[in-house]
C-alpha cells in the first residue's frame, strides 16, 4: 500500500459537531428565516438547519439567494443539471449529487471554476444511514503567500491568426469552452499538452494557470477559491484529505486495496502534484454527518466541500445539492 506522508495531516478529530461552533451556526427550521441565514453567511460562517422539509429547503434557498441577488443564478444552475443530464433535478433548485464508486471519497473543492464564479452552495439530506458519508467542509485561508502554489486547470488556445469569423468565435465558445479574447496561453501558464485543433490555425491546450482571486458577493471581497478545477486535479490536495480521514478514523476502505488513489472519485482528473498541504490553504474544518432533514448552506467561495466514503451495503446516502 502507498503510504501518505505526515506533512499533509489536517486534524479532523472531534469536529463532528451537533451544535454551533465558531464556524457553524446550527438552528431549527421552525425558527429560521432566509435573512437570518444570509447574516450568518455574511460573517463567513456555515448555516446548519435541522428538521427541514424538502419543500422548505427549496423556499429557504430561494430566500437566501434573493438576499444576495443570486435568484437567477440559482435557477440557471438547476436548469444546467436538466440540460446536461449528469444530475437529476429534485424539487425546484436541488439536484442529485454525482454517483461514485464503492468506498470512494470526494476531495475538497468549491463547486465550479473561476469563470462560473459560483457564490453559494448547499446540501440537503434526504437520508444518510450508511456507516460513513460524512460531509467535510474546509474554510479557505486568507494568507495569500500560501496560495502561490495553487493552479487552475483550464483549456486555452494558441494561434497566429489575428481575427476569427463570428461563427468560429461562437464555435469556440459553445463547443470548446473557449473565450476567444481571454483564453489565450500566457507566459506564466504551465502548458500540459496539446489537446486538439478545433478550428483552422487554432490549437487548444490543457494548461495550469496560476490561481487568481474571485469576487465573493457574500463577503464583498476578493478571495482565493479552491475551485473544482484546482482541488480535484491536484494529487496533493487529495492526499492531504485521505490522510486527515485516516487520522480521524473516517477513511473507509475495502479489505484489500493497493493504493488510496483508487478510492479518489476524481483520480481520473488529476494532472499534477502542487506541493500544497491542506493546513496552509484551509484554516478551518467542519465534519458533519448530515442527518435526514438537515440543510447545510455555505459561501461556495470561502468554504470548500468534500465527502467521505462508506461501506457498501451499510445503508443509503441520498443527498441533493443546490448552487447559485
Ligand atoms: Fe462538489
Amino acid at each position: 500500500m502507498t503510504t501518505i506522508s505526515e506533512k499533509f495531516v489536517f486534524d479532523l478529530a472531534d469536529k463532528d459537531e451537533c451544535n454551533s461552533t465558531d464556524y457553524m451556526v446550527a438552528m431549527d427550521a421552525a425558527n429560521v428565516k432566509a435573512d437570518k441565514i444570509a447574516g450568518i453567511l455574511s460573517e463567513d460562517r456555515v448555516a446548519l438547519i435541522h428538521g427541514v422539509s424538502q419543500i422548505d429547503a427549496d423556499k429557504l434557498m430561494a430566500g437566501i439567494a434573493s438576499e444576495f441577488g443570486l435568484s437567477e443564478d440559482l435557477e440557471i444552475q438547476a436548469g444546467f443539471a436538466a440540460i446536461h443530464g449528469h444530475r437529476k433535478n429534485v424539487g425546484n433548485y436541488f439536484m442529485s449529487v454525482n454517483e461514485r464508486g464503492e468506498y470512494s471519497f470526494i476531495p475538497p473543492h468549491s463547486e465550479g471554476n473561476s469563470r462560473m464564479s459560483m457564490q453559494l452552495s448547499s446540501f440537503y439530506c434526504m437520508e444518510n444511514t450508511t456507516d460513513g458519508g460524512e460531509t467535510v467542509l474546509w474554510g479557505t485561508g486568507r494568507d495569500e503567500e500560501k496560495w502561490r502554489g495553487a493552479k487552475e486547470f483550464k483549456y486555452k488556445i494558441k494561434t497566429s491568426r489575428r481575427t476569427l469569423s463570428k461563427t468560429e468565435i461562437a464555435e469556440l465558445r459553445m463547443m470548446h469552452g473557449i473565450d476567444w479574447e481571454k483564453d489565450v496561453v500566457e507566459e506564466d501558464d504551465e502548458v500540459l499538452c496539446l489537446h486538439d485543433a478545433p478550428i483552422e490555425g487554432v490549437h487548444r491546450y490543457s494548461v495550469l494557470e496560476p490561481a487568481k482571486k474571485s469576487f465573493s458577493k457574500i463577503l464583498g471581497t476578493d478571495r482565493y477559491v479552491c475551485w473544482d478545477t484546482i482541488g480535484s486535479v491536484d494529487w496533493d490536495i487529495a492526499e492531504g484529505f485521505a490522510k486527515a480521514l485516516q487520522k480521524a478514523g473516517l477513511f473507509k476502505t475495502p479489505a484489500k486495496f493497493d493504493d488510496w488513489r483508487e478510492l479518489d472519485s476524481s483520480s481520473h482528473r488529476k494532472v499534477w502534484s502542487s506541493g500544497i498541504n491542506l493546513p496552509s490553504i484551509f484554516t478551518r474544518a467542519i465534519v458533519r454527518k448530515l442527518r435526514k432533514g438537515e440543510l447545510i448552506v455555505m459561501n461556495n467561495m470561502s468554504w470548500a466541500h468534500s465527502a467521505c466514503g462508506w461501506t457498501p451495503g451499510s445503508g443509503t446516502r441520498d443527498l441533493v445539492a443546490a448552487f447559485a
